[in-house]
């Protein structure tokens, strides 16, 4: 493959300069809806937060976690079978917790760099109904969870799109699209396997957007494996986009 002066590939659909131009274009998209439909069910979409109803990234994370909530409402159908403890890295409008909540998880922490998506998480919890199973939570990466909490899903719908390491986000939103030199890829690669219960996963969805060869270099850096648990192809205007469930393991 072609390398651009940055050293980053020259791939189109690996850009990161086309997907800082999504992002741009998602922000300042006249028709934005402040209330957007999904999964049968109303969600409230601030500002600088990931639109999910512009991206088909959101509706595949569910799919892979197997998240299909009914659309009946709150207590009218059986109770669904309980999966434990969840902690979503990057909430965004927090559809993927708050669906969770209404998929069996009992707990789930939903956690976002973004001020701007903690504040829509919260929008959404309360709109749902969820307030007393799904908390938002201001954080990077894991910094803010208490020290003690394990979880029995970690999974990250993550920012990667490999940005140059010197890259200084121009606003909030652009953190739900890139990842300056992967910091926080290596991060989570090297630190979530420590919040979960014995036998509990790290679940990563990634994209052929994304890196891989580099992002399997920086696991096994780390003493972790990677390992394809779902893939899905979809096109995303011109391109074709493969999008993964990476379960991150300890070295095979
Ligand atoms: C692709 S968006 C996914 C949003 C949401 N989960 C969804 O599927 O609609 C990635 C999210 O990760 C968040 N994020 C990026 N870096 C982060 C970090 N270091 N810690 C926590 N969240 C982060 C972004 O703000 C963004 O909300």
């Amino acid at each position: 493959m072609s390398t651009a002066p940055t050293g980053l590939p020259a791939s189109p659909t690996r850009s990161h300069v086309r997907s800082l131009a999504r992002c741009e274009a998602a922000r300042t998209h006249q028709d934005l809806p402040r209330v957007f439909t999904l999964r049968g069910r109303d969600w409230d979409l601030l500002d600088e937060v990931f639109a999910p109803d512009l991206s088909p990234s959101t509706e595949l994370a569910l799919d892979f976690l197997g998240l299909s909530a009914p659309s009946a409402p709150l207590g009218a159908g059986p109770a669904p079978v309980s999966r434990g403890r969840m902690l979503e890295i990057g909430s965004g409008a927090g559809v993927v917790s708050v669906l969770a909540a209404l998929s069996g998880y009992d707990r789930v922490v939903a956690a976002d760099i973004n001020e701007h998506a903690v504040r829509n998480t919260g929008l959404n919890i309360a709109r749902h109904g969820v307030g007393d199973r799904v908390r938002a939570v201001h954080s990077d990466l894991f910094a803010a969870l208490p020290p003690a909490e394990r979880f029995d899903t970690v999974f990250w719908s993550s920012n990667y799109v490999l940005a140059p390491g010197d890259y200084v986000y121009r606003n909030d939103c652009e953190q739900a699209f890139v990842d300056p030199g992967y910091a926080a890829h290596r991060r989570f690669l090297a630190e979530a396997g420590n919040w979960t219960t014995p036998g509990g996963a790290v679940l990563l969805h990634f994209s052929s957007r994304g890196d891989l060869p580099l992002l399997r270099r920086l696991a096994a850096s780390c003493g972790r494996s990677l390992l394809v648990r779902r893939s899905q192809e979809v096109r995303e205007g011109e391109d074709p986009v493969e999008h993964l469930l990476l379960e991150v393991t300890p070295a095979l």
